[in-house]
């Protein structure tokens, strides 16, 4: 049975385009090394927990990795009350002690969450963490550790979390933008050192085997795609013109394959081709791109290399328009190669 059979209405063929996921040998990895750590109380029956931070940039899949890993533990609730495997939350803005034990307390379900001290909600989070056999707490959005204003790293809340880890023994899987690593890194080596197990995400790399990988990422979405034909979306050409479309990162890989296949199946079309690829370049990722010069969909041969490097010296120029001295005081070289890693 062809997957445009599989679903029988138009609706659950969207819901299915938008559903799609494909896994890569980095997202694996890391649901592995999240499995280590989940049972790793059990493995070091002596020591601390070991703890995970995931870095990666808006988009890389971060939470994507978090909500695969929680399918296989999902919240049961008994007579007895209810069993939460796994506690998730984003860290709140601004990341204050108060703001984060009330988060978890709301998430295990406390009607009285935002009640009393901090010391006081803090030993009920213990209480509740142990009475609803919480094994894992997954805190999203690591960087609000890092103060918007000043800049700096809250101790105060790195200090909370370092005894939440060390007085419940529940590992703890952090998820931020790159610059979370800092956290770990300036402020608390008692923390840093729970934190045994880290990863970055980052995108397709454009080379021979970053290519070779998004090349069977496409594949993978495309087997998933509830179209009566092929796209040949995996083809070194085409695959070229998404990655030019998208630079490698999940979030606009999806969009452009998610709203084209949305597009496809309202129309009735059979795959996806380049019309329609360009009509979601067009509403959804263009703006996103202000530095690209070639129409990855609407050029008849995509000069891969050569339009990445045209983006570049389009940019140069630009740059030696203005007095050669950026806004921030770099000289123009420099910012050139802060922005190209040239
Ligand atoms: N492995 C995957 N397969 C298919 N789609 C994915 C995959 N990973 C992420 N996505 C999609 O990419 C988009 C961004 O993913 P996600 O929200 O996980 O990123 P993030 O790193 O958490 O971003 P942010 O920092 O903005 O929170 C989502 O639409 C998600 O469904
Ligand atoms: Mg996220």
């Amino acid at each position: 049975m062809s997957k445009d059979t599989k679903y029988a209405t138009t609706k659950e063929k969207i819901i299915a385009a938008n559903q799609i996921y494909a896994t890569y040998p980095l997202f694996n990895r890391v649901l592995e090394d999240i499995y280590e750590c989940h049972y790793s109380p059990e493995t070091n029956a002596d020591s601390d927990p070991d703890c995970l931070l995931l870095i990666g940039e808006a988009g890389a899949g971060k939470t994507t990795i978090y909500k695969t890993y929680a399918q296989n533990y999902p919240r049961q609730e008994t007579d007895e009350g209810s069993i939460v495997p796994i506690v998730y939350t984003p860290i709140p803005v601004p990341a204050t002690v108060k703001g984060l034990v009330e988060a978890i307390l709301k998430k295990l379900g406390d009607p009285l969450y935002n009640k009393g001290t901090t010391t006081n909600q803090t030993s009920r989070a213990y209480d509740l963490l142990a009475a609803c056999q919480v094994e894992l707490i997954v805190l999203d959005e690591f960087h609000h550790f890092i103060d918007r204003e000043s800049q700096r790293v809250l101790r105060n809340v790195c200090d909370w979390l370092k005894n939440l880890i060390l007085n419940t023994r529940i590992p703890v899987v952090l998820f931020g933008l790159p610059e979370s690593k800092r956290i770990l890194e300036v402020d608390n080596s008692q923390l840093s050192r729970r934190f045994t197990y880290r990863h970055e995400l980052i995108p397709f790399p454009r080379n021979d085997s970053g290519m070779k990988l998004f090349r069977q990422f496409l594949s993978d979405i495309e087997e998933q795609l509830p179209l009566a034909e092929k796209s040949g979306l995996a083809n070194k050409s085409m695959a070229e013109r998404i990655y030019y479309a998208t630079d490698g990162t999940i979030a606009h890989i999806m969009t452009l394959i998610r709203k084209g296949a949305t597009l496809a199946i309202k129309q009735d079309l059979k795959r996806l081709d380049l019309e329609i690829l360009n009509t979601v370049y067009e509403r959804h990722l263009k703006h996103e791109k202000p530095f690209k010069y070639t129409e990855p969909f609407l050029v008849k041969r995509l000069d891969f290399e050569g339009s990445y490097a045209f983006d570049i010296s389009k940019q140069r120029r630009r740059a030696f328009m203005g007095d050669g001295i950026f806004r921030n005081g770099r000289s123009q070289s420099q910012s050139l190669s802060l922005c190209f890693g040239l």
